[in-house]
């Protein structure tokens, strides 16, 4: 005997102690699949055969499979079962998860349970036991197939249970094999004409042969794609059975599918000779049957009849479902899923009009998965969070949709004319579920950023945010962060090089090259490195372009951000000024065209250091130098004029005085280097022309996130604007290095030299492909490397002091090579997610946790 059950559902083995469920169980299913009352009791008393806990036993079993459930999990329940009650829990659970339950009844007969039982030192309970339960399987067998089993099967001879085999088939509506191209059509209803423009604009073809006994219609659909009918196909529009034989022409022929709607499962109660009201358009269809042949109506009938409630596709990326569906039904079946799937979810209430008034569910929802939909007529398809509504009302003068899916593009016709007045005026005015929409899609629930983040991005790693860091970022965002609508991005934080060891450095380029080149990476760039302030510019063409792709309200065209998410500029009337000089470069630049997009966002250095840390400097940086150099100075001078003066006469004092003098001699040059090194970073910025902007990464722009071009297209294409933009745009010096010469190599090294030694920060070394991997995964996407003097600022006035820089040199750099890594994709996640018109909650999603990740204490310093 074959036993065919579905990959997801709740098994109930059922069966006298004895009877060999156990063992049948252990046998046909996985361990981690079978939940026993036996192993629960053992779990909570140490003692499997513990009766007093049978209680707590089988509420933890009805947990553990209410759990296993609801992660979409097989489960096969190994307990007795043989009481109604203790069936209907089970029942009850399933449906809950909306899983089929399936029993298996194992009844070998009760004297061999009785005989076996004698053999078992655990099972040496009185014989009124197995009498029990046997009597109550009797009872209980003739109703088990009413009791809410989508399948009973009894294995009813030891030969029977021993020969059976099991077989696990994928539920009907999980069809995440079916991949490749889809054309989803919306509501069709009776609009045949219009299916037909529809279907020829996708590339469909269409060749009537309506006296042919093979089949009225050949359809033949482009390479790779294949039709989804949303459902709806009857009522209201002039050609039901035609939109019915093009339908199931297309499923007959493999080059469609299609899930019922509510129409179409009325029109099989009204050919079943049910009691229906012909009210909707049903009266329509009715007519139109009425000139059919009857063969006809039997096939509409049994096609109609055979559509499974909703069809979840494409490696269980899309779910295509009449009314819409919930996350948690998706792939599943039960009663409860199939009234969601064909009528929605209604509030209970009624509108001004007497219809329903329906729960918009999609406001609601947060899954992964691309739900499409129709059902609720909408003037245009739009989506929002994840799903779309393609019911453009083609029966009430709309248009007939249809979505190109994975491209998520949306194709309609005009209806010809107004075939059924809707109760409810359709296209008058926005619909309220358009003018919710922005609302809806634009706002961020504290419930979706508190707690542990996990997110999964589409360059591989999933990141995982701690609870800790959430609320410190939820801080920061709350009180400090620019309107979400502009944080699309935040930039990844950027670790050194391994220390070097060569004297007088802490940091050098050999290092960065040798990270590089252990990592299997051989072409690289080196960018000068700008001392002022990391700044992601977000910019638009125009104040339109601002309103309509990031819903700007206040005029803004644009924003810049600080690496905290922070105004850079802290006063919007600046940062309009500063970015209308970046507008006119990008203008002249002819960038928009280029890029083919009215807005893009950058990566840039914004100086001076001061226009951003005037504060730091003058309360930290200043006195700190200021103090070195008067104090080391001062003292070095007194400890010369009392040697001079010989106020110290003992020779060894002499000795030992003199080297003090020298040793505050050098710090007094060193605490002036320090100075001299921030001063270069400074100067006073008294009107908009006196920053300096130096982008070094177009980041995106629509319809794409440039993360994915190397490191010399973003460089050219700056070029361009900093080529036209200057003084302001400012440009980066650059090197390209090839690691497999000797000689690139040294020419980058002598580069950074220089660079160094005329006062600059340092360098910058990228793959040259933004996003570079290796075997083990994604590799550092940037190094930088510091000079000398500038490392002076950071490790303080004395750092390379003879003594200091040895013990400068363990520092531990895998915590910043994680951060770094992590918060390069959580960044690329940002704006693929904003580049794909995702909700603004789920790109602000992965800003948040850059934010948080950034709350992870590290060495400053690094
Ligand atoms: N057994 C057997 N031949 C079978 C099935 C079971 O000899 N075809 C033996 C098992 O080895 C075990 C006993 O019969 O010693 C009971 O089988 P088990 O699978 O443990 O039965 P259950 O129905 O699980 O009994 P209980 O309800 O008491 O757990
Ligand atoms: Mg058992």
């Amino acid at each position: 005997m074959t036993i065919t059950i579905p990959d997801f559902c709740l098994v109930a083995l059922v069966g006298t102690t004895g009877s060999g469920k156990s063992t049948f169980a252990a046998r046909h299913f996985l361990k981690s699949e079978i939940v026993s009352s036996d192993w629960a009791r053992g779990a909570l008393a140490d003692d499997e055969t513990d009766q007093s806990a049978t209680g707590d036993a089988f509420e933890l079993v009805h947990f553990m499979a209410g759990k296993r459930l609801e992660r979409r999990r097989l489960v096969v329940v190994d307990a007795t079962n043989v009481r109604p009650e203790d069936r209907a829990h089970l029942v009850r659970i399933a449906r809950q998860h909306h899983a089929l339950a399936i029993a298996i009844v194992l009844d070998p007969g009760e004297e061999l349970c009785e005989e076996r039982n004698r053999a078992r030192p655990d099972r040496q309970f009185g014989p009124h036991v197995l009498r029990n339960q046997t009597r109550a399987l009797k009872r209980g067998l003739k109703g088990l197939s009413r009791e809410g089993f989508r399948a009973v099967h009894r294995l009813g001879s030891p030969a029977e249970i021993a020969a059976a085999t099991i077989i696990r088939q994928p539920t009907w509506t999980d069809r995440r094999g079916e991949t490749g191209g889809f054309d989803i059509i919306g509501d069709v209803h009776g609009c045949g004409d219009e299916l037909e423009a529809l279907l020829a604009e996708l590339g469909y073809g269409l060749e009537w042969r309506r006296d042919d006994p093979a089949g009225p219609l050949v359809i033949t659909a482009p390479e790779g794609r294949r039709l989804v009918f949303v459902g709806d196909l009857v009522d209201r529009g002039p050609r039901s059975p035609d939109v019915l034989r093009i339908a199931m022409a297309a499923v007959a022929s493999g080059v469609g599918f299609a899930v019922p709607g509510n129409h179409d499962v009325k029109l099989v109660r009204y050919l079943d000779g049910r009691n229906v009201k012909m009210a909707h358009g049903l009266a329509e269809t009715a007519a139109q049957l009425a000139s059919q042949s009857e063969d006809f109506c039997k096939a509409v009938r049994q096609f109609l009849d055979g559509l499974v409630s909703h069809l979840w596709l494409d490696g269980g990326r899309l779910v295509v479902a009449h009314a819409g569906i919930r996350e948690e039904m998706i792939g599943r079946a039960s009663g409860a899923v199939r009234e969601f799937c064909l009528y929605g979810e209604t509030t209970g209430e009624t509108d001004e009009f007497g219809l329903p008034i329906r729960y918009n569910w999609a406001a609601d929802y947060r899954g992964e998965t691309a739900v499409v939909y129709g059902h609720t007529p909408v003037p245009a398809a739009e989506w929002l969070n994840n799903t779309l509504c393609i019911d453009t009302g083609c029966c009430f003068g709309g248009r007939l949709t249809a979505l190109r899916w994975p491209e998520r593009e949306i194709r309609s016709v005009s209806s010809a004319r107004v075939y059924a007045e809707p109760i409810r005026p359709f296209g008058a005015g926005p619909s309220p579920r358009r003018a919710e929409r922005p609302a809806l899609d634009d706002l961020i629930d504290i419930e979706d950023l508190i707690g542990r983040q996990r997110i999964q991005t589409r360059l591989g790693p999933t990141v995982l945010v701690g609870e800790a860091q959430s609320a410190a970022a939820l801080e920061a965002m709350s009180r400090f962060a620019v309107s979400p609508r502009w944080l699309v991005h935040l930039p990844p934080t950027m670790s050194p090089p391994a220390t070097s060891e060569r004297a007088g450095f802490l940091e050098h380029p050999d290092e960065a090259f040798d990270y590089f080149e252990k990592a299997g990476i051989g072409a690289l760039v080196a960018e000068e490195k700008h001392m002022g302030s990391r700044a992601i510019v977000v910019i638009c063409r125009d104040e339109a372009a601002a309103a309509s792709r990031f819903g700007a309200t206040g005029g803004e065209t644009g924003h810049i951000l600080t690496r905290t998410g922070r105004s850079f500029m802290g006063d919007q009337r600046l940062t309009e000024m500063l970015l209308e000089r970046i507008r006119e470069a990008m203008d002249a630049a002819e960038i928009w065209d280029r890029l083919g997009s009215d807005w893009a966002v950058l990566d840039a250095e914004i100086m001076p250091w001061s226009a951003k840390a005037q504060a730091l400097i003058r309360e930290q940086y200043a006195p700190a130098g200021a103090a070195a150099r008067l104090s080391r100075g001062a003292g070095s001078r007194l400890l010369a004029e009392a040697l001079a003066g010989n106020a110290v006469t003992d020779e060894a004092a002499r000795a030992e005085v003199a080297a003090l003098a020298g040793r505050l001699g050098d710090a007094a040059v060193r605490a002036a280097g320090f100075a001299a090194a921030y001063r270069r970073y400074c100067w006073p910025v008294e009107d908009i022309d006196d920053l300096r902007v130096a982008p070094f990464h177009i980041l995106a722009s629509e319809g794409a996130v440039h993360m994915e071009r190397d490191h010399l297209w973003h460089m050219e294409e700056i070029g361009r604007i900093t080529e036209v933009g200057q003084p302001v745009m400012a440009p980066t010096r650059r090197v390209e290095i090839d690691l497999s010469d000797s000689e690139s190599r040294a020419r980058a090294r002598d580069w950074w030299l220089e660079l160094t030694e005329a006062g600059g920060e340092g360098m910058v070394v990228k793959p040259r492909s933004f996003i570079a991997r290796n075997g083990r995964g994604l590799v550092q996407p940037a190094v930088k490397c510091r000079g000398r003097e500038y490392l002076r600022l950071i490790y303080g006035p004395e750092y390379d002091a003879p003594g200091n820089l040895e013990r400068l040199r363990p520092r531990g750099l895998g915590f910043k090579r994680s951060l770094a890594v992590k918060e390069l994709v959580l960044g690329h996640e940002a704006l693929a997610r904003f580049v794909d018109g995702e909700p603004l909650r789920r790109v602000h999603q992965c800003v948040f946790a850059i934010l948080a990740l950034e709350s992870e204490p590290v060495d400053p310093r690094l």
